[in-house]
């Protein structure tokens, strides 16, 4: 990442400082470090899912390093438990005044008893901008350290969309069953939030996905065919095919990129990935093709919606100018001229997991035009993490492996570039101006920065005349979208398979277990009480009405003044936040597959195999 030589020296003068400031405080640190705050003692995470919405980068999931003894060199390796939160409502600095807070995970639904899960290689969607939830979808459980305080088995099989209610004052998790028999991972992923649509193309399945899979091999995977086409606001979906591209053969970790205005109902494109064969063992793992970034996928979105019949219609096209060698687990953005006469993808860093190469540059590829531009290489590669436009013009990066580095040099896990002026930051501007076509691009683009670009085809022409009608389609957008009516109804798109919620239809025998298995839960819940003093029962009432999110506001003016705080917190004899039980209180209810929705029923954790499925059959 090109960053400024202020940014780097820092880093390494935080480095040592901080060592020395856990070195000095081993003996109380040892006390404290359960469970491990992904905030408190972040080295690095990656595989994470992200979303912005509403003021707010919601970060959920992810395999994270933690610092543990004090020393950098000594990290212990997990899974982020928690849902991580940093304000974007107004501009902050990750080196002096950004605020982050996180909220755990520990406490299970009170009307179905399951807890939402904290998985890998998922993604987050934004959903309906008029409801006032983030949504959590697929991904798969971390099996590299099962030991993990905050490792939970992939047995408890619950549903693959989570909606998560940041408005709400009661448990806010809650799962949806969108009707397919598998949670994918390591797709590739993009929304049409104008249309409360969206799209999860290909991906696997891995030992880490649920009961089912559990006797896969330790680097085994199962890619799958098809691309999800999820109706976000009902929570209803469908499994395309995608034999039309990459000659029949899923990917895994490229890029899903949608394009809003081009199209009766806007186009995604998909670039880039790794083919894998069926079934890849540790030993071959390296084993799966790249696709390379000379040609891209385009699907037209209206093509599957207006006939859903069909399996919607997908083209290729070659692309030209400064291609990116080919990679997978990089990011994209897109970002359109102010006159929309051109649409930009960013694709930023990535590796190549067969060269073992990881890459820190920035690629543009411009639409219609069809042609690369390579805007920024830097020195410091990531993989594995996340991007999103916010403010306008800026490109936010969240988390990342940085393969050289032993821990993240961005401490706060995120970055800002400016994608105008293409200038890597920590510093996110909330009121940023506009975007504008950088100047590498309207080099050979034409026009201005603010748009009228003078190429507007493929240098060698198009494809097919399919995708040349198509790219010649311009959205028609509404001239003004009519207020929503004051008195109006609440949308009644809340049609969602809540576990729980149909518990109704239910034979005999399940029935009466789900009914034990309340009353055991009730039991155990008043048992707990119990034991509680008055004190302690009043504010562990207290705290199930309102699990607020734990405020944990980074200010640290100057690198000078981190050393001190550091030491303070570290030096504290317990927990510097509130503690949680991961360990004691495993899920006691769970869905499988091949089970009814809705059916709560009974497991201990000794329980590996549900027992409801020779039950229901
Ligand atoms: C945080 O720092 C940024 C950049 O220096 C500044 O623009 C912003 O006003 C600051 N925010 C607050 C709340 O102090
Ligand atoms: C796995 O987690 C355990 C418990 O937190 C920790 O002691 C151990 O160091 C971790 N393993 C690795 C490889 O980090
Ligand atoms: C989508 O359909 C394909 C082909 O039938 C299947 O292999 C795949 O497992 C399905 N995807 C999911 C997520 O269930
Ligand atoms: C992959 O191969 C391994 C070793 O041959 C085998 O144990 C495993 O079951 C296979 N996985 C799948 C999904 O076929
Ligand atoms: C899979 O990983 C676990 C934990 O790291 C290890 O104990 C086990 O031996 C591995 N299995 C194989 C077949 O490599
Ligand atoms: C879900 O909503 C979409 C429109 O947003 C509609 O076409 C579809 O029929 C709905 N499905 C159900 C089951 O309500
Ligand atoms: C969609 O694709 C599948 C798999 O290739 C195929 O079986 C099916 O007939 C297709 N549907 C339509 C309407 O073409
Ligand atoms: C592009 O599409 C054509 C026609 O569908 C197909 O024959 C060709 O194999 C595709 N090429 C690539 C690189 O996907
Ligand atoms: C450009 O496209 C965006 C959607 O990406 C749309 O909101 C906007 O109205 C369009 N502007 C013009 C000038 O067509
Ligand atoms: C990057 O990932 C590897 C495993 O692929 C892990 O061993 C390493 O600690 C990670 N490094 C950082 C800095 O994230
Ligand atoms: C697209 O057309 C170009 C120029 O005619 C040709 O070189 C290329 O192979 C074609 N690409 C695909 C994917 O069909």
């Amino acid at each position: 990442m090109a960053i400024s030589s202020g940014v780097l020296l820092s880093r390494s003068r935080l480095f040592s400082v901080l060592s020395l400031a856990l070195l000095s405080s081993q003996a109380a640190h040892a006390q404290l470090y359960s469970p491990l705050d992904p905030i408190f003692y972040f080295c690095s995470r990656w595989f994470s899912s992200s979303i912005v919405k509403d003021g707010s980068l919601y970060i959920n999931g992810g395999i994270e390093t933690f610092y543990h003894s004090g020393v950098t060199s000594d990290t212990i390796l997990g899974i982020n438990t928690y849902l991580i939160q940093v304000s974007m409502e107004t501009s902050w600095d990750w080196k002096t005044n950004i605020t982050i807070t996180d909220e755990s995970k520990s406490t299970a639904n009170p009307k179905t008893g399951t807890y939402p899960p904290s998985l890998v290689r998922g993604t987050m969607f934004h959903g309906p901008a008029d409801l006032k939830e983030v949504y959590a979808f697929g991904g798969t459980t971390f099996m590299g350290n099962t030991s993990f305080l905050g490792y939970v088995a992939p047995d408890a099989s619950t549903y693959p969309l989570w909606t998560y209610a940041y408005d709400s004052s009661d448990f806010r998790w809650d799962q949806n069953d969108i009707g397919q028999p598998w949670k994918p991972n390591h797709g590739a992923a993009a929304e049409a939030i104008d249309q409360g649509l969206g799209f999860y193309l290909n991906g696997q399945i891995d030992k880490g996905t649920d009961s089912s899979t559990k006797n896969f091999g330790n680097d085994s995977t199962l890619p799958l065919d098809g691309m999800l086409v999820i109706d976000l606001a009902n929570s209803t979906s469908n499994n395309i095919s995608t034999a039309a591209i990459s000659g029949n053969e899923p990917r895994v970790g490229g890029g899903l990129q949608y394009i809003a205005d081009v199209g009766k109902k806007g186009i995604l494109v998909a670039l880039g990935g790794q083919l894998s064969p069926q079934n890849v063992s540790a030993s071959t793992s390296t084993n799966g093709r790249l696709l390379s970034l000379d040609t891209v996928d385009v699907f037209d979105i209206s093509s599957y919606i207006d006939d859903p019949d069909t399996n919607g219609t997908w083209y290729n096209q070659t692309t030209t100018g400064e291609i990116p060698e080919p990679r997978i687990d990089f990011c994209v953005v897109a970002a359109s001229a102010p006159d929309n006469s051109s649409h930009h993808i960013y694709l930023y860093g990535g590796h190549n997991t067969i060269s073992g190469v990881p890459y820190d540059d920035i690629h543009v590829l411009s639409l219609p035009a069809f042609r690369w531009t390579k805007i920024n290489f830097g020195a410091s590669p990531r993989w594995g993490h996340d991007c999103h436009v916010v403010g306008n013009r800026q490109l936010l990066t969240v988390g990342g492996n940085t393969t050289n580095e032993q821990c993240d040099w961005e401490i706060k896990g995120v970055a800002i570039l400016d994608m105008s002026t293409i200038t890597w930051g920590s510093v996110y501007d909330a009121f940023a101006p506009e975007y504008l076509v950088p100047t590498p691009i309207t080099k050979w683009l034409g026009g201005s920065p603010s748009g009228g670009a003078t190429i507007t085809a493929p240098a060698g022409g198009y494809n097919s005349t399919g995708l040349a009608q198509l790219m010649g389609v311009k959205r028609i957008w509404p001239t003004s979208a009519p207020p929503p009516s004051p008195s109006a109804p609440p949308p009644s798109h809340h049609k969602k398979t809540s576990v729980g919620v149909i518990v109704g239809p239910v034979i005999g025998g399940v029935a009466a277990l789900a009914l034990l298995g309340g009353l055991l839960l009730w039991l155990r819940h008043r048992r707990h009480k119990k034991a509680m003093t008055p004190h302690e029962l009043e504010a562990a009432e207290k705290s199930e009405m309102h699990e607020e999110p734990k405020k944990m506001p980074y200010e640290l003016p100057d690198d000078n003044r981190i050393p001190t705080e550091m030491a303070e917190q570290h030096g504290l004899a317990e927990a510097p936040r509130e503690t949680t039980t991961y360990a004691v209180e495993l899920p006691a209810t769970t869905i499988s597959r091949d089970a009814k929705p809705g059916v709560p029923m009974l497991r201990t954790p000794s329980n590996e195999d549900p027992p409801q499925l020779e039950l229901l059959r």
